[in-house]
């Protein structure tokens, strides 16, 4: 589809899970999204488009929704299919938006899908670049310095919902040090972001400390020794999954090219992204 409105999806880079206990999550994004374009269809006739105007009634729309983001799968699906949509008839009525009244929008719409979102989605994909968001506080943006390059796997839709997942970290007794850790690194990570630093290394530690948290699968694990045994950075990104698939994986590191070859020989999905870019 050409023309239309492009809203990008997102990651979260570090901090999923240990944001609910009150730590910093960083969420970027990225440069696959969703276009929505207003197509006009039923009303043919000028007269009949006028007649309905001035009786003050919308005019008789469809939007046409294009999108490269895999739905359920943590990557801001439907916060950018909302704010694309708005963004889309907003253009096609003439009444521009900006990105504030673009993002209270998008949230209402959000409310619908999610109940009571944080809020992380809406302003990642509206606001583009990075978001260091923190529960009960203003969320900051921030600039990435570099963009970053990531591989993006599918390892199979979870069977847990993300309500499921956090409920099963809240049962597990020995996670305080573990939400502590990931607390430190995401302040860590967000520091060499804003310095256009190497953050490799601290996404495969927040990719182990997920693992040890329990929210990764055995099939997930394995799959990430393999791409750590070929120089990958690893890390699940979102809400993870036990018990089939945990959702989307992310590799950084210098070898993407050999690694991607490596998953499309076994017939992995996978995808490349660039992340923070607005
Ligand atoms: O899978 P996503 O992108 O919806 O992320 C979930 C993030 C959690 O920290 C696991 C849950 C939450 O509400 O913050």
């Amino acid at each position: 589809m050409s023309g239309g409105v492009f809203v990008p999806g997102k990651v979260i880079l570090a901090g999923e899970h240990a944001v609910v206990y009150g730590k910093m999550a960083l969420s970027a994004s990225i440069n696959k999204g969703v276009r929505a374009r207003v197509v006009k269809r039923g009303v043919k006739n000028e007269v009949v488009r006028k007649a309905i105007e001035v009786a003050g009634g919308e005019p008789q729309i469809e939007v046409e929704i294009e999108s490269e983001l895999p739905v359920g799968s943590g990557l801001g699906s439907s916060a950018a299919v909302a704010a694309a949509t708005i963004g889309a008839v907003r253009a096609h009525l003439n009444r521009p938006i900006d990105k504030d009244e673009l993002f209270e929008l998008t949230m209402e719409c959000e409310r619908i899908a999610h109940g009571n979102p944080s809020g992380i989605d809406p302003a990642t994909v509206v606001y583009g670049g990075l978001i260091a968001f923190t529960k009960g506080q203003p969320f900051e943006r921030l600039k990435i310095r570099k963009p970053i390059k990531l591989l993006l796997i599918e390892t199979g839709k979870p069977s847990e919902s993300t309500k499921e997942m956090v409920e099963m970290v809240a049962s597990k007794t020995d996670k305080d040090a573990i939400i502590n850790e990931i607390g430190k690194l995401t302040e860590r990570v967000r520091g060499k972001l804003v310095k256009g630093e190497e953050i490799g290394e601290d996404l495969d530690q927040n990719g182990r400390l997920l693992e040890e948290l329990g929210v990764v699968s055995e099939k997930a694990k394995s799959l990430s020794d393999e791409l750590r045994r070929m120089g990958g950075k690893v890390k699940i990104t979102g809400a993870g999954g036990v018990k089939t698939g945990s959702g989307m994986m992310m590799v950084a590191g210098r070898d993407l090219l050999k690694i991607k070859a490596w998953l499309d020989n076994r017939q992995i999905r996978n995808f490349e992204i660039t992340v923070g870019t607005e």
